[in-house]
């Protein structure tokens, strides 16, 4: 099995905080990898150093076999390894569609695609991911009309145009009502078995992680706590200790 992202021995501060201590993870190539842990345990921090969004103070980050780690974001994109972040990130005045063709032009030339002339495949391949997502019919609304579900749903479908190899998202279901998380949930596992994206999944919710991921990392203290199958993890005292000592200690 081949890893696509290859992280060894990564670490980062923030002034005195050490968000990332020594950390070693790797993500094998057309899979779901989850990453859970307490509430400042360095998920997102970890993620950000993979994208490039800030630099790293020590180990080494490798994309494909290729070192990345003094790339910048837009480098690092261009290779196909492309984040969400937890706050939604949609252009609310615009509809469906107008979305999804900006988010494509951001990957090819930035700023300067806005003026050129959008190909009628671009057209074609956004109605084509909006149906994938289930936003087909709603996609001539203005994105700050749909559901808080709905805008996650289309922020996926953005990300889909980049046709990236990779996609890190940071939990991806937080404050979406239950029913539309199955679809989510579904949506994230067909776009790895059918379009072959890998997913490194940040995910809160524990049920949902475990359906979700094939292995699963577990952080605590900025340290790899723990390393598995979802059956495995569930049955790791030691995660279950860092989840109820961070709650005892009011860390959230
Ligand atoms: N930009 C930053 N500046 C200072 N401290 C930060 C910054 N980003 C994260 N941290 C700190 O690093 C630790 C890990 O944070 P984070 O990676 O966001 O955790 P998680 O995503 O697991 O909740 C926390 O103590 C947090 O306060
Ligand atoms: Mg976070």
């Amino acid at each position: 099995m081949s890893e696509l992202i290859e992280v060894s021995g990564v670490s980062k501060a923030f002034g005195g905080i050490i968000a990332n201590d020594n950390v070693s993870i790797s993500v094998p190539e057309g899979r779901i990898t989850g990453l859970i842990g307490p509430n400042g345990s360095g998920k997102t921090t970890l993620f950000n150093s993979i994208v490039g969004y800030h630099p790293i103070d020590s180990g080494s980050i490798k994309f494909d076999g290729q070192e990345i780690t003094k790339k910048m974001v837009p480098q690092i994109a261009r290779l196909g390894l492309l984040r969400t972040f937890q706050q939604t990130r949609i252009y609310g005045k615009m509809d469906c569609v107008a979305n999804m063709l900006v988010s494509e032009s951001h990957r090819h030339e930035g700023f300067r695609s806005m003026f050129r002339k959008i190909q009628p495949e671009t057209t074609e391949k956004a109605d084509r991911l909006l149906e994938f997502v289930g936003l087909y019919q709603k996609r001539r609304l203005v994105s700050g009309e749909l559901s808080f579900g709905q805008q996650k749903l289309l922020e996926f479908a953005m990300a889909l145009m980049n046709e990236p190899r990779i996609l890190l998202l940071d939990e991806p279901t937080a404050g979406i009502n239950p029913t539309l998380i199955n679809g989510l949930i579904d949506r994230l596992k067909r776009a790895a078995r059918e379009l072959g994206i890998t997913l490194f999944v940040i995910e809160h919710n524990m049920p949902v992680i475990m359906g979700l991921a094939e292995n699963i990392y577990c952080l605590a203290n900025g340290k790899v706590l723990a390393h598995g199958t979802p059956a495995e993890i569930q049955n790791d005292e030691r995660v279950l200790e860092a989840y109820l000592g961070g709650q005892t200690k009011g860390d959230d």
